[in-house]
């Protein structure tokens, strides 16, 4: 997290594709490049006009090494019909900084520190690195739950400032907020009314674009039980993808197992996932957390709400399964099926 946004003038090697090959999408030279955006899914370019950068409008799709329009259409984001004008008319201030850098102060247009940096999620750390205590600096651990999960959700979620539009313009980003505060006191996540599919949501509630970690996963049990987010990731750094603690199947086992009151409630792992051990159909993300919120064309992230999707549900309300989307070759009529005959799965259940 610590090098979304970095200037090409200081960092040549920031800017991943190559900007001598032509495309019909890239109307703009690396001198128009003020600010890239982004290195492991999407990378987009901003250029510099008066106090405001401004979103160029090709984007690097990093997985398939392609460029891709980027333009937001209106009737997408909530934020559309108040920047009506197309990307010069879209300053990255209120639309992106908040959650791209440190205290970005919308007065001066200036941040103390572009990127996540310590304060973001450690509070002010001037009086603290002069004369460290614990009680001059904020340890997420020992927030309660809500605000603790707060710290992450602040930038991992979609939603609206409950004070829009503020000193005349609309905020994506929760202004004002800081961590130990409460994030319902300045943001709202973004509606939704079951059984439609939105921009953002699936028709049954779960997220489907990126960046939306936090909406999905307040809905979980585990939320509830207080499980944070760096329960599972350790955002200074581990090494594993995602910087979760350890590789995703061992994290989970962390807190549950065939013996664990926190389930799943099975004789052992491979009796509750009817998969061989070694089968990616036997790892708890794949069926827990699948691969549907999209970031960039078909490139997604995966649901944080840790509910198993049904394959009713695909029927009904056009949601992508876990099973069908691994067994789509023998058709969903197998995998309901499959579903049926395992004692450990309730048929009612299933069948909603
Ligand atoms: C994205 C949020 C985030 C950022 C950025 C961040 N931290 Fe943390 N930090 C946490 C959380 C959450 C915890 C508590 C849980 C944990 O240890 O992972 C924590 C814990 C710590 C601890 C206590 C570790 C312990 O063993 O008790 C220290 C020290 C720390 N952070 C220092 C830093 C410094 C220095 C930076 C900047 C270089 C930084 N953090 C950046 C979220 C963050
Ligand atoms: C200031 C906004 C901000 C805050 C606060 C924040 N994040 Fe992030 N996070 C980001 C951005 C931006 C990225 C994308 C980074 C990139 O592409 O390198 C990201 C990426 C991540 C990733 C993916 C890393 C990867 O390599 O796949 C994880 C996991 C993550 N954040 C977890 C957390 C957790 C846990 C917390 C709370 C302790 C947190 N974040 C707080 C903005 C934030
Ligand atoms: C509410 C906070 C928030 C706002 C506002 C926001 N972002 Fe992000 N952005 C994030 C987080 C968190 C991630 C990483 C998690 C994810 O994508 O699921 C991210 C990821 C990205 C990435 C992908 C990074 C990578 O390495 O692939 C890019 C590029 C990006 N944002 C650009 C933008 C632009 C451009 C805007 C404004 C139009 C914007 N962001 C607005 C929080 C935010
Ligand atoms: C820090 C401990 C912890 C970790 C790590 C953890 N869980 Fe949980 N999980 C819980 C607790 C506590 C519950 C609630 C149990 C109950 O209802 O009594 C739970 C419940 C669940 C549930 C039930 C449904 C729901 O809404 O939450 C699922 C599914 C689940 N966890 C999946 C996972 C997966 C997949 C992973 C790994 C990515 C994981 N858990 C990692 C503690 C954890
Ligand atoms: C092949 C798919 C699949 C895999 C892999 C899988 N699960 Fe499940 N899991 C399910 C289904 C189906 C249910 C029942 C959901 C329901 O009733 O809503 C379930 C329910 C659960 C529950 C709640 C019910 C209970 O028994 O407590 C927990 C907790 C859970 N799984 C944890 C895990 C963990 C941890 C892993 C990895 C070790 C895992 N699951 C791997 C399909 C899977
Ligand atoms: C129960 C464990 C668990 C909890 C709680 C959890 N995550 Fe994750 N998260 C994971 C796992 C596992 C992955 C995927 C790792 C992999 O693919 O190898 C992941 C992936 C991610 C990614 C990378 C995008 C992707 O899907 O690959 C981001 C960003 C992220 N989590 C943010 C968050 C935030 C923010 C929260 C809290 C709102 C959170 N996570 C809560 C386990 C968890
Ligand atoms: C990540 C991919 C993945 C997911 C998710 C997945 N499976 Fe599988 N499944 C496999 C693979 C691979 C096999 C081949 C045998 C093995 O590895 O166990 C398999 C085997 C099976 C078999 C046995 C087929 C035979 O001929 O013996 C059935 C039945 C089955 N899966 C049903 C399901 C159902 C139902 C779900 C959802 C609850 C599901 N699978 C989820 C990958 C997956």
């Amino acid at each position: 997290m610590a090098n979304v946004v970095r200037d090409p003038k200081t960092h040549p090697d920031a800017i991943l594709p190559d900007l001598s090959k032509p495309d019909p999408l890239v109307k703009f030279t690396k001198d128009d490049i003020a600010f890239v955006y982004g290195s492991k899914w999407k990378q987009r370019y901003f250029t510099k006009k008066g106090d405001d950068y401004f979103p160029l409008g090709a984007q690097w799709d990093i997985t398939h090494q392609v460029w891709r329009s980027y333009q937001v259409a209106s009737g997408t984001d909530w934020w559309t019909p108040f920047y009506p004008g197309g990307n010069m008319q879209r300053p990255t201030g209120p639309l992106c900084d908040g959650c791209h850098s440190v205290n970005y102060n919308i007065e001066t247009k200036t941040v103390t520190e572009w990127n996540v940096g310590c304060e973001k999620c450690h509070g002010p750390g001037a009086s603290h690195s002069e004369r460290p205590t614990r009680a001059n600096i904020v340890n997420p651990v020992r927030l309660d739950f809500v605000r603790a999960n707060d710290v992450c959700i602040q930038c991992h979620s979609q939603g609206q400032p409950l004070a829009n539009p503020i000193k005349g313009k609309y905020y994506d980003w929760p202004v004002g907020f800081e961590v130990g505060k409460s994030l319902q006191d300045f943001w709202k996540l973004e509606e939704h009314k079951l059984g439609q599919q939105s921009f953002t949501h699936f028709a049954d509630g779960t997220a489907h674009k990126n960046r939306m970690q936090g909406n999905d996963f307040i809905t979980s049990q585990m939320y509830t039980h207080g499980v944070t987010c760096f329960s599972c990731h350790d955002v200074h750094g581990t090494g594993n993808n995602a910087e979760v603690l350890k590789p995703a199947s061992l994290t989970c086992l962390e807190c549950h197992g065939p013996n664990s009151p926190n389930g799943p409630h099975a004789s052992t792992i491979e009796a509750h996932t009817h998969h061989k051990a070694g089968s990616a159909g036997n790892e708890c993300i794949n069926c827990h957390m699948p691969k549907i919120e999209q970031t960039i064309a078909d490139v997604n992230v995966r649901a944080h709400t840790f509910k198993f999707i049904t394959p009713a549900t695909t029927e009904t309300l056009k949601v992508p399964n876990p099973c069908g989307t691994c067994h789509a070759k023998e058709g969903p009529e197998f995998t309901s099926k499959a579903l049926r005959n395992w004692g450990n799965v309730s048929g009612w259940r299933m069948a909603q």
